[in-house]
């Protein structure tokens, strides 16, 4: 608004005049956008609302917050999923704090080589239990990703709105729960996102307030390389998310199989 505009009056009440429209807008905009954020939010209330079963550890975990997008079916389903993110994490962190020579074990050397266990347990700790409620998952297919990949996206991040993550109608038909592990295929055939509380663990991960600052990030794509990683570089096979996401499916496999089910 130029200040010429209030020196004669005819002006000064177009000055207001435009001020008060100006205004209007403004308010109608701020009354929208908490309605838009009312509906965002209107499924959390908070972490109970998705009457998780967690005992223990992170019986009190936060969880991403659901848009309304998302239907009742779907609702139950990411549920399970926020369910098993703290069944993986949290035996993943007893295992990590019940042996003293837990960084000389099979699982822990395959995926994190001699990787620093207080980086390793960090990072469990931390996705397991830094706070999430400013994660959004939303159903919607936002930007029509999930239909140009139908029965290929799961999924998707959103840059644009980094907190943001699209479920695609697929992550309910293609993902198992962890009890399938072993029985349905195994973690070398499908790799660990093919259960669904891992493939919830994997899209935190896009997520800055977890990756902070990409300390975490995907250095790797494919299999070979994950497990190069923990041979030859360490310092980033603690840093790398296909490392987490093996090294969390791989012990439940031991735990539900001796010797698991990730063979080499
Ligand atoms: C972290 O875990 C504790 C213990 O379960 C819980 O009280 C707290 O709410 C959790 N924090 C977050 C952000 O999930
Ligand atoms: C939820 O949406 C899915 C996929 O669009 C649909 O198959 C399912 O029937 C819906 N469930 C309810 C309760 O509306
Ligand atoms: C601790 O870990 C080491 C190395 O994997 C293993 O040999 C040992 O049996 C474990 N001890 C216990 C009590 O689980
Ligand atoms: C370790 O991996 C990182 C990420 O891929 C890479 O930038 C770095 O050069 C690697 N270091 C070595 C010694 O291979
Ligand atoms: C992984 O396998 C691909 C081919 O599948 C190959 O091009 C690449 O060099 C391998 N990487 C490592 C680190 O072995
Ligand atoms: C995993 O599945 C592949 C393909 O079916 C099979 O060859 C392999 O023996 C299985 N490994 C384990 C440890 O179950």
């Amino acid at each position: 608004m130029d200040e010429k505009h209030s020196r004669t009056l005819k002006r000064s009440g177009l000055f207001f005049g435009t001020t008060f429209i100006c205004i209007g807008a403004l308010v109608a905009a701020l009354v929208l956008a908490v309605v838009a954020q009312r509906e965002a939010v209107a499924p959390k209330t908070g972490p109970k609302t998705y009457s998780t079963v967690a005992t223990g550890r992170y019986a009190d975990a936060e969880f991403p917050r659901i848009q309304s997008s998302c239907n009742s079916t779907e609702v139950e389903f990411l549920s399970k999923a926020f369910d098993e993110t703290i069944e993986a994490t949290s035996y993943a962190m007893s295992v990590l704090t019940s042996n003293d020579s837990v960084v000389e074990s099979e699982v822990y050397k395959r995926w994190f080589g001699d990787g620093k266990l207080y980086e390793v347990m960090g990072v469990v700790e931390g996705i397991a239990n830094v706070s999430k409620t400013s994660l959004l998952l939303r159903c919607d297919d936002a930007d029509g990703l999930c239909k140009k990949y139908q029965n290929y996206y799961a999924g998707h991040h959103r840059e644009d709105h980094p907190y943001e993550t699209v479920i695609c109608d697929y992550f309910y038909e293609a993902r198992v729960p962890l009890s399938a592990m072993c029985t349905k295929g195994n973690l070398t055939q499908y790799g660990p996102k093919k259960y669904y509380g891992i493939d919830m663990l994997h899209r935190y991960f896009h997520v800055p307030s977890i990756t902070q600052n990409e300390f975490i990030s995907e250095f790797t794509e494919e299999l070979n390389e994950t497990l190069a990683l923990a041979k030859d570089n360490s310092s980033f096979a603690v840093r790398n998310v296909d490392n987490y996401l093996y090294f969390l499916a791989d012990l439940w496999g031991n735990k539900v199989k001796k010797g698991g089910c990730f063979d080499n």
